[in-house]
């Protein structure tokens, strides 16, 4: 049963996109089963590089079936602007399936994302403005769009003004903005649906077929851990689960069929958007960790939040994801550090605490408590394989894996597809 997760253990930014890019070439199916367009994965393909927002990384792996699943949030132009951009590239993006029960962000789910943030001032999330949360509000109080509804006129027009009889009150009475028009909507959505067609199928259907032909299928989290709607550092989150069990729901499979859950874990540690953040630095270290990391969001542009290694969270990853490995990543960016901070407990009110405190309140004052790890300046950029590293290196690693509670099974030592220190497979 070769189903593997592979998600973020952190608050997203690990990197995914490098380590599923590395295994792409011997996946058969990359599935994405939450979030949107709010992720962004960058892939270094030879000396091109790829800044993927809704597909999953697996487009550009020739072999594989790329999986858009029930649990994700679409929005069509942004998916058809993603696909052409590709085409004009010369990647080929027939093979793309997207499940005919994902949710359509629709042009007012985008309006009401921003005007919510901008109603909420001082207090606001910091989202990406894509419409995320509003098209999960839409699903979960069942009026959402689906793919599916495309190709029902009657249907589709009947469910915009169910969704717009609300949405427009709220718009026009709370918010002073214009009402939304429905059949300019509707004609909008419809606009897409000869486009998506041939891409649209029983995804449920196809990778269960596809696990019971013993073939390797991959899913891929968007966002990370600490983003989760249940598990994440509530209300700082996104708006579904890219924890483990997400994988499950938001693509259709049971949990007996998953074999490997793969926590992607930066070597430091990075947030965008509103929300605790114990161990995140306001000096220049936190500066140069952004720098030389290149810490910029990929899908908004935002500067990333930066912090050193908080292993608190780790072990929280583990536990809640059931993480078999880690892959951990951008390594190299920490070398020339004299000494590196590991956050290995927190402090709150004058107690150490080891494990994530589940009161947001005790999370808002948990301080850090650093453990020093000795640094090392050579370059790691050519390690090959793990004995390759500098011997303090290896101590930093082997030090993470102890903490985190799950072994490292692959390191990245570079942005570029071989940049990477593969110590165990990951199939
Ligand atoms: P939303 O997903 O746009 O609703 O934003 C909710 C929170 O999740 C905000 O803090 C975003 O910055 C954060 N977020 C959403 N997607 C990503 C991602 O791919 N990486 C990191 N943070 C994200």
């Amino acid at each position: 049963m070769p189903a593997l997760v592979l998600l973020g253990a952190q608050w997203g930014d690990e990197g995914k996109g490098k380590a599923t890019d590395l295994l792409g070439g011997s996946v058969d199916y990359v599935v994405r089963y939450q979030g949107g367009n709010n992720a962004g994965h960058t892939v270094v393909v030879g000396d091109q590089k790829y800044a993927l927002h809704l597909l999953p990384s697996g487009i550009l792996s020739p072999g594989c079936t790329p999986v858009i699943g029930n649990g994700v949030v679409v929005d069509p132009s942004v998916l058809l602007s993603e696909l052409s951009g590709l085409n004009e590239r010369g990647v080929d993006t027939s093979k793309l399936l997207i499940s005919g029960n994902a949710h359509i962000i629709t042009p007012y789910n985008v309006t009401v994302d921003k005007v919510t943030e901008r109603f909420l001032g001082k207090r606001k999330i910091g989202t990406t403005g894509r419409g995320i949360g509003p098209t999960y509000a839409d699903k979960i109080n069942r009026v959402g769009i689906r793919v599916q509804d495309l190709y029902d006129e009657s249907i589709l027009t009947q469910k915009v003004e169910a969704a717009l009889d609300v949405k427009n009150q709220m718009l026009t009475k709370l918010y002073n903005r214009r009402a939304i028009a429905v059949d300019q909507v509707v004609e909008e959505l419809l606009g897409y649906a000869d486009k998506l067609a041939p891409y649209v199928a029983d995804t449920v259907l196809v990778l269960n077929e596809a696990l019971e032909q013993d073939k390797v299928v991959l899913f891929e989290g968007g966002q990370g851990t600490l983003l989760d709607i249940d598990h994440g550092t509530y209300p700082f989150v996104t708006s579904s689960n890219p924890t483990a069990g997400g994988a499950c729901t938001g693509a259709g499979v049971g949990p007996t069929k998953i074999s490997r859950v793969i926590g992607i874990l930066k070597a430091y540690t990075t947030r965008v958007g509103a929300g605790p953040f114990p161990t995140e630095l306001f000096d220049e270290d936190g500066e140069a960790l952004r720098r030389i990391g290149g810490e910029r969001g990929v899908t908004t542009g935002r500067d990333r939040r930066c912090g050193w290694f908080d292993a608190v969270i780790a072990r929280y990853a583990t536990r809640v994801n059931g993480l078999t490995d880690f892959f951990l990543t951008k390594l190299d960016v920490l070398t020339g550090w004299e000494q590196i901070p590991v956050c290995v407990a927190y402090e709150i009110d004058g107690k150490r605490v080891e494990e994530l405190p589940y009161s947001q309140t005790d999370f808002h004052h948990a301080k850090p408590v650093y453990e020093m790890l000795p640094g090392w300046s050579e370059d790691i950029s050519k390690a090959k394989t793990f004995s390759d590293l500098p011997k303090n290196a290896q101590a930093y690693v082997k030090a993470l894996e102890e903490m985190s509670g799950a072994p490292i099974s692959a390191i990245g030592v570079g942005p570029g597809r071989t940049e990477t220190i593969e110590i165990n497979s990951f199939l």
